[in-house]
């Protein structure tokens, strides 16, 4: 019988040094992250997209192109295959009739974090990981933690006081050992890798700096395709943080080619970022291979204040080489948009999802996206963890009194 996994070895992203992928792993020796490699020719002798399409709705159908190597090892909420919603009626008033949005609202955690949880906690359970450590944003401590109580496995999280409040209650419900810092996630990274040192039985699986968190995340770019039915968009936008996400659907589309499943032009790739907190926009303007850090970093799009990721330069190589672009946005204007999606199509989603909604309208404004192209959003989590985005202004009726009428003009 075929492996589960075709997973082959390890890749500094750098200096494309090789690793053994069997033995627990952090970044390279040139401090890069290291990405996982298949055999190829094998998943494309033995499986057939028709194969795939026909297994059980979750990110698993693709595990050859995963580093899980035994399906005992699977750690699983029921994560993946997210609807590819189109978006006909706010499509429409945006001037691009053919855009749809990959929803993440709807997966274990409410955030596209489940994912690299699920593929990260799952690796790392199989390599003899007892206890995870991270810094956040709030969404990936929230999964982790919650990832590792399914696994039996101790989480350690630090996140910012900033950071959405429902992901404190996560860690806290699953268990994690949770502190919160008044500082960035940079901040929050400093002290976890100072405790990791000290402790036994932790790994630290910071952005990037562990292999397979990445390799969940590209699961995006395996569903859409697959959604599309084997078929690419022109464009994708995703709202960039540490950019894993972004990373990852470019790796995903590099592999699907690869495996023969899909041939042509990459879509467009959109780093999408606030201005507020804008690394990688700024140097993508400036033509250069990496960014510099974000200074007084603030946005209401949480998950995207990263003041300078360690994968810059991989977000920076996805927009090039697919001819995509890097665009900040006001969060005056990604407010809008969060609240026009959910009046025009009953979606609330999350505000880093909104991010590229209000880019789509500027990029579509610009002439940068023409009227005729399929354009694909990632919405990376639910608006429902965030109900502070939205200011809810209503009278309280007396038990005895009576709603008024409806104005005239209504
Ligand atoms: C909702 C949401 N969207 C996007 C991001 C950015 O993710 P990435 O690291 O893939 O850029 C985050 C990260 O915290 C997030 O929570």
């Amino acid at each position: 019988m075929p492996a589960y996994s075709a997973l082959s070895h390890l890749e500094c992203s750098r200096t494309g040094s090789r690793h053994d992928p069997d033995v627990i792993q952090g970044t390279s020796p040139a401090g890069a992250p290291l990405l996982a490699r298949y055999d190829v020719e094998r998943v494309r002798a033995t499986v057939t997209k028709e194969e795939i399409a026909a297994r059980p709705a979750s990110l698993w159908r693709y595990h050859e192109m995963l580093p899980v190597r035994s399906e005992r090892n699977v750690v699983s909420l029921g994560e993946g295959m997210t609807p590819l919603l189109d978006l006909p009626r706010y499509g429409a008033a945006l001037g691009v009739p053919a855009l749809r949005m990959k929803d993440e609202s709807l997966i274990p955690s409410g955030s596209f974090k489940a994912r690299g949880a699920a593929v990260g906690v799952s690796r790392a359970a199989e390599l003899g990981v007892t206890g995870i450590a991270m810094p956040t944003n709030g969404n990936a401590g929230a999964a982790w933690s919650l990832y590792a109580a399914r696994a039996g496995m101790r989480s350690l999280v630090a996140m910012p006081t900033d950071a959405p409040e429902i992901t404190r209650t996560e860690c806290v419900v699953s268990g994690a050992e949770l502190y919160l810092v008044d500082g960035l996630i940079g901040d929050a990274g400093r002290l976890v890798a100072a405790a990791v040192a000290e402790r036994t039985g932790y790994q630290e699986i910071s952005t990037l700096k562990e292999p397979y968190r990445i390799e969940g995340k590209k699961t995006m770019g395996y569903e859409i395709v697959e959604q599309l039915g084997w078929r690419m968009p022109d464009v994708i936008l995703y709202p960039t943080g540490g950019g894993v996400g972004i990373i990852g659907i470019h790796k995903a589309l590099l592999e699907l080619r690869e495996l023969g499943w899909i041939d042509g032009d990459l879509p467009r790739l959109v780093a999408v970022q606030a201005t507020g907190c804008a690394p990688i926009v700024e140097a993508y303007e400036r033509g250069a291979r990496e960014s510099e850090p974000f200074p007084d970093a603030r946005t209401v799009a949480f998950g995207i204040t990263v003041p300078k990721a360690l994968g810059d330069f991989l977000v920076l190589d996805a927009v090039r080489e697919t001819g995509g672009t890097a665009i900040a946005v006001t969060d005056e204007d990604l407010l809008a948009a969060q609240a026009a999606l959910a009046r025009v199509e009953g979606a609330f989603i999350c505000p880093e999802g909104a991010a590229c909604f209000a880019a789509v309208e500027q990029l579509r404004a610009s002439g940068w996206l023409r009227g005729d192209e399929e354009v694909v959003v990632l919405n990376t989590g639910a608006g429902l963890k965030y109900p502070e985005t939205v200011p809810v202004d209503v009278p309280t009726l007396p038990v005895d009194g009576r709603i008024p009428d409806l104005p005239e003009s209504a």
